[in-house]
């Protein structure tokens, strides 16, 4: 995948993660691709168009009434002589704008006037993005097709407040572009995703936790081959050691009702793989300081509560994806056990494995699954887990389009 000889339009609105849009210009030009700057007034209060466009050596345009930019209704050729839209940072407010139709300056009239897909990354507090307004505006412009790179979670620059609202890394940016503008056939373009990957911790208290041996490897690699075949994928990742996928929106959690809270926050999609480990019980009471040795004192004991089922809550959810995939890793009993699941979750298909110590399966690289529906068991051979990934989204696709 690469994006030499792409003709990318970047619309840079005004916050703070602008100054990455100049590494962004940066990346994308050493690529081989290249870059028309377009800026929003907010966006030159942040980095000026003198720096954006000695990066991207292109012109700027920044105003809808210039009449050296707008000689030959240059909104409109700005909007169709590019390969792809690129709003990065996309702030909150030109979100806003893009879902409703406004065009009182160059930047939104460009994008009213578009006829070539539209990636934006968006930044800002993470207040504004849990905002109800901005999450209906998101939804808008996610069933209008637009696509989407982040928010990430993070620190945010300004005010060191935590969560979702970093914009996505210049590469991960650039990767993201680099899918969409991939020629192979995309067959789940305009389709989003949900996938869980990992094991989930569940503390005991603040110096431990309870956890299971999944790498994380399966479920990455099933989120990184549904977004190379286009769909617009959100992954959420218990702790893993390995690193996020190229191209996908990456939630980070530890524990299973985090996992569970952020993969509704994801919904609506069209399709959901449960691939993590979650753990099934989490310690009923957290202790807020280390529990120590005393002695004289017998060894503590762990009260287990329940944890939220995440693929069922899905599978029953009234936002349900069309497409719900759950995985049922058994030492025993494998395909009965996999039946059961489907109805208990309300999945459509179960993927099956037998995680016995003896198949190496659990952290290792190879798999061997079968497919179980209600119609019926599909072995698939023993494969690397990115060939099981591969299959299992191209079978994705199939059932999607189908
Ligand atoms: O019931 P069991 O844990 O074996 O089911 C495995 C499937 O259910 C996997 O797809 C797993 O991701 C999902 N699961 C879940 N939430 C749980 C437990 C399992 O999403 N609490």
């Amino acid at each position: 995948m690469t994006v030499s000889g792409k003709r990318i339009l970047l619309i840079i609105s005004g916050g703070i993660a602008a100054y990455k849009s100049l590494d962004l210009i940066r990346r994308l030009r050493e690529r081989g691709a290249s870059v028309t700057p377009v800026m929003t007034r907010a966006a030159q209060e942040f980095v000026t168009p003198l720096a954006v466009g000695a990066l991207a050596a292109a012109h700027v345009f920044t105003d809808l009434f210039s009449r050296t930019d707008e000689q030959d209704v240059g909104h409109i050729r700005l909007a169709r002589d590019h390969d792809l839209i690129v709003v990065a940072p996309a702030t909150a407010d030109l979100m806003a704008k893009i879902a409703n139709g406004l065009a009182d300056d160059l930047a939104s009239a460009v994008l009213l006037a578009r006829r070539i897909p539209l990636l934006v990354a968006p930044a800002m507090n993470p207040a504004m993005w849990d905002n109800a307004a901005t999450r209906r505006n998101v939804a808008t412009l996610r069933a209008d097709g637009v696509h989407f790179i982040g928010p990430m979670a993070g620190e945010m620059a300004e005010s060191g407040e935590a969560g979702l609202g970093r914009m996505a890394e210049p590469l991960e940016i650039v990767a993201a572009i680099a899918a969409l503008l991939d020629d192979q056939p995309k067959p789940l373009m305009g389709k989003r995703a949900i996938v869980t990957s990992g094991p989930t911790h569940e503390p005991i208290d603040p110096v431990r936790y309870i956890a299971n041996r999944s790498s994380g490897r399966q479920g990455h690699a099933i989120a990184a081959a549904l977004a190379k075949l286009g769909a617009d994928v959100t992954l959420v990742s218990g702790p893993v050691t390995i690193p996020d996928p190229k191209g996908v929106t990456v939630i980070h959690v530890e524990r299973a009702a985090e996992m569970l809270a952020a993969v509704t926050a994801a919904l609506p999609a069209d399709l959901a793989i449960m691939v993590a480990a979650v753990a099934d019980w989490r310690v009923a009471e957290e202790s807020d300081r280390k529990i120590k040795k005393k002695p004289g004192e017998s060894a503590p004991t762990l009260v287990m509560a329940e944890n939220p089922d995440i693929l069922k809550t899905i599978g029953h959810h009234e936002q349900r994806p069309r497409l719900v995939i759950g995985f049922a890793a058994e030492t025993n009993d494998v395909l009965a056990n996999a039946r059961v699941k489907l109805d208990k979750k309300g999945a459509d298909y179960i993927v099956a494995n037998d995680v016995s110590p003896e198949t190496g399966i659990m952290g290792g690289t190879r798999n061997s699954v079968k497919i179980v529906s209600r119609e019926g068991v599909e072995p698939w051979p023993d494969m690397d887990k990115d060939a099981v990934a591969q299959k299992l989204a191209a079978f994705a696709a199939e059932k999607l389009n189908g």
